[in-house]
């Protein structure tokens, strides 16, 4: 049966404090929520999306006062980007404390840690009066949820409520970066830009395989090859070209190539070229597509800067197929 669809945040925070499950809106994507503190309602997280667990989730906190409830240690630099970016769309891994379950963190001595900008999502945590922990709302592996619909679609039967705050504003998940040892590590590229990053800690580095806390490079389910995957093949062109041997193809790019008319379905994210808007637009165009019985899409990559780097991230994940 479908669960109810609504933007009632009181009954959402009961159902989050009696161990249920409430998918919520954020400003980066759609997060499926539980109590972080009740390990049989994180593991009905685990459960509804199909999600292995040797994946950690993050940590949603109400305000970065309650930083210190979850994590320790916490160096100066991490005070300093919280102060900076939240609330807002930065993950920062961070050294847990024994109250976080073991499961919430995959066994893993750190913990993902993140205060939205979404007020919605804030006044949840806040009534629900303790850190939520949420995965992006969808089947592992599969594209990212940026409304409501697109949670209710995947997994309106599995869950408990889905709290309405419309379109995800950003469009992308949070960046993810690596803070327990005082040195700046980008464990997954997102809604906040190195350049944001950088404007206030100077150099950041992408994270190696090696860096990732579970060897196999599936730490950061970011780093898993496939992810935010469509059903319909999706192949990289810088000059997008339509392939002859197919009878349906797609075209997904930023702005409109000379041959558009060429393809059999089109979205253009920005005919402005602007990445933010993109970024928006980015996981519901590449839905759209995927309903469209597309033999194939081509996706233009984005110029490597600003969100460009997250979104192209998104996109050589979404074309590798396992
Ligand atoms: O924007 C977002 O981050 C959304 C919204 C709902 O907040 N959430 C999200 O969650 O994208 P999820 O589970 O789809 O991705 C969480 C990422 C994964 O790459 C996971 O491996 C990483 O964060 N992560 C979480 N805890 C970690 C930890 N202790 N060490 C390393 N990586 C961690
Ligand atoms: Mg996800």
């Amino acid at each position: 049966m479908a669960c109810p669809v609504g933007a009632d945040v009181e009954l959402a925070a009961k159902i989050i404090s009696e161990g249920g499950l409430v998918a919520f809106a954020t400003e980066t994507v759609y997060g499926l929520g539980a109590n972080s503190l009740d390990p049989i309602a994180v593991a009905r997280v685990f459960e509804a999306k199909n999600r292995p667990q040797f994946d950690p989730l993050i940590c949603h906190l109400s305000s970065r006062e309650e930083l210190n409830n979850i994590a320790l240690n916490i160096p100066d630099v991490a005070s300093v980007l919280a102060e900076q970016f939240w609330p807002g769309p930065l993950t920062m891994v961070l050294p847990k404390k024994e109250i976080v379950p073991d499961l919430v963190t995959s066994g893993l001595k750190t913990v993902g840690i993140r205060v939205p900008k979404h007020p919605l999502a804030r006044k949840l945590i806040k009534l629900a009066g303790v850190p939520i922990a949420a995965p992006s709302a969808n089947l592992f592996g599969k594209v990212s949820p940026t409304t409501a619909q697109h949670v209710a679609d995947q997994l309106g039967d599995r869950i408990d409520y889905i709290l309405d705050g419309g379109p995800s504003e950003i469009g992308l998940e949070s960046t993810v970066i690596d803070c327990s040892s005082g040195i700046i590590k980008i464990l997954r590229p997102g809604g906040l830009t190195n350049e944001e990053l950088e404007s206030v800690v100077g150099t950041v580095e992408m994270a190696k395989d090696s860096d990732h806390p579970h060897d196999q490079s599936q730490s950061s389910p970011g780093q898993l090859p496939q992810h935010y995957a469509p059903r319909t093949k999706l192949i990289l062109e810088k000059i997008p070209k339509r392939p002859l041997n197919v009878s349906r193809a797609g075209l997904l790019s930023l702005t409109s190539p000379k041959n558009i008319d060429e393809f059999d379905a089109v979205e253009i994210l920005s005919e402005t070229n602007n990445l933010k808007e993109a970024a928006s637009n980015f996981f519901s165009s590449l839905r759209i597509l995927d309903e469209q019985e597309l033999d194939c899409i081509i996706a233009v990559p984005f110029p490597e800067e600003g969100l460009g780097r997250a979104l192209n991230d998104r996109l050589i994940r979404a074309s590798q197929k396992d």
